[in-house]
């Protein structure tokens, strides 16, 4: 419950993606697939892939610098720095630290949260409860992955999804009452955790020359359980988050949801009832960025000036885990 505790609102946003893009046609070059099939059983056209020598931190920096400016902020004036990753750019420290030394930010505690697809989610529901506990008055919120590097390029079902990216937004006390973070609703289902994993390169079974010549330290995937699993979680997640936020979903004005695929999208839209003119899509050109998909999607809304203040917003993801969330923002 939402308690008597002032509201926290996204104050900013920022995103960042690699410039080096892999069309379709690229993909053919590589897998025994083909642009037509990408493109009718995905919605993907094309993705970006972080250039070699780069980590997570360096596309979270850049996002992270646009999203201050956004908000009228400096690294300085942040309590904290919660970043969605699953792809760190070290086994450990968390990226967040790496990201908090580029910035600057001197007075703070950061930390990561793997939450697969879901991490800018579960990442924004922990800042919206720091600062509406008043511990913390401003956060750094980042989602931010490149599971280009957990990719085997030989897997046509699973190389063609996924791309980089990176979205940061600031969190902070609302200025205003009735706007901000309405609800925010997280769940997990943890018997489905070798439906979407990477089967080496953790304590259970490290690195070693055996799983790297099986592949094992790439992505493993049921796609077909996954999508079945995704729409009707998606669903279930975002009618719970707009109930308890008291918003019906014809006062949304937009739904941002993750992009891993535009059937899932337009499934999901289907059974919320919501046209999809009234749906963000962007994974033609930037395919399934994992914990940055809803972060990105939300800043080039508002730069496309889709949200307008005062409209009402639902985001959604889900993935690895599984895990998945929904937030309701009145802007
Ligand atoms: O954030 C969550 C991350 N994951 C997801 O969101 C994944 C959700 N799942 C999906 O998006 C879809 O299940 C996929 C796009 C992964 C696959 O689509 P599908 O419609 O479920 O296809 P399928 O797995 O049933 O495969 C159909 C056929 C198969 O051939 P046969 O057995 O019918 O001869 C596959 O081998 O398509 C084949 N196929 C491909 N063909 C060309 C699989 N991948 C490809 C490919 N190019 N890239």
């Amino acid at each position: 419950m939402r308690g008597s505790h002032p509201r926290s609102a996204i104050l900013g946003t920022g995103s960042e993606l690699p410039s080096r893009v892999i069309t379709n046609a690229a993909l053919e070059r590589l897998v025994d697939t083909s642009d037509q099939w990408i493109t009718t059983r995905t919605g993907i056209k094309e993705r970006r892939v972080l250039e070699e020598g780069k980590g997570t931190a360096d596309m979270a920096y850049r996002a992270a610098v646009r999203a201050l400016k956004d908000a009228g902020m400096e690294a300085k004036d942040l309590d904290a720095i919660i970043m969605g990753t699953v792809t760190p750019d070290y086994p450990f420290p968390s990226s967040a630290c790496v990201l908090e030394n580029m910035l600057g930010a001197r007075k703070v505690f950061s930390f990561d949260v793997n939450a697969a697809c879901s991490g800018f989610l579960n990442a924004l529901a922990i800042a919206d409860s720091l600062v509406r506990t008043g511990m913390i008055r401003h956060a750094l919120v980042v989602g931010s992955d490149a599971l280009s590097r957990m990719l085997n390029w030989k897997d046509r079902t699973t190389c063609i999804l996924f791309g980089d990216g990176a979205g940061a937004v600031v969190v902070g006390p609302s200025h205003d009452g009735a706007r901000g973070i309405l609800s925010t609703r997280l769940r997990t289902d943890g018997s489905h955790v070798k439906t979407l994993y990477v089967p080496a390169g953790g304590s259970l079974k490290p690195a070693s020359a055996e799983s790297v010549r099986k592949n094992e330290h790439t992505i493993a995937m049921n796609g077909k359980e996954v999508f079945k699993i995704a729409v009707r979680s998606m669903d279930g997640i975002s009618r719970e988050a707009l109930d308890e936020a008291d918003v019906s979903i014809d006062q949304v004005s937009l739904v941002i949801p993750h992009q891993a695929n535009l059937r899932i999208i337009t499934a999901l839209a289907e059974r919320l009832k919501v046209p999809m003119s009234k749906v963000m899509v962007n994974l033609d050109r930037y395919g399934n960025t994992s914990a940055a998909s809803v972060p990105v999607a939300l800043d080039e809304a508002r730069k496309e000036g889709r949200i307008q203040r005062g409209d009402i917003v639902l985001l959604n993801a889900f993935g690895a885990g599984f895990a998945w969330g929904a937030a309701v923002i009145r802007f």
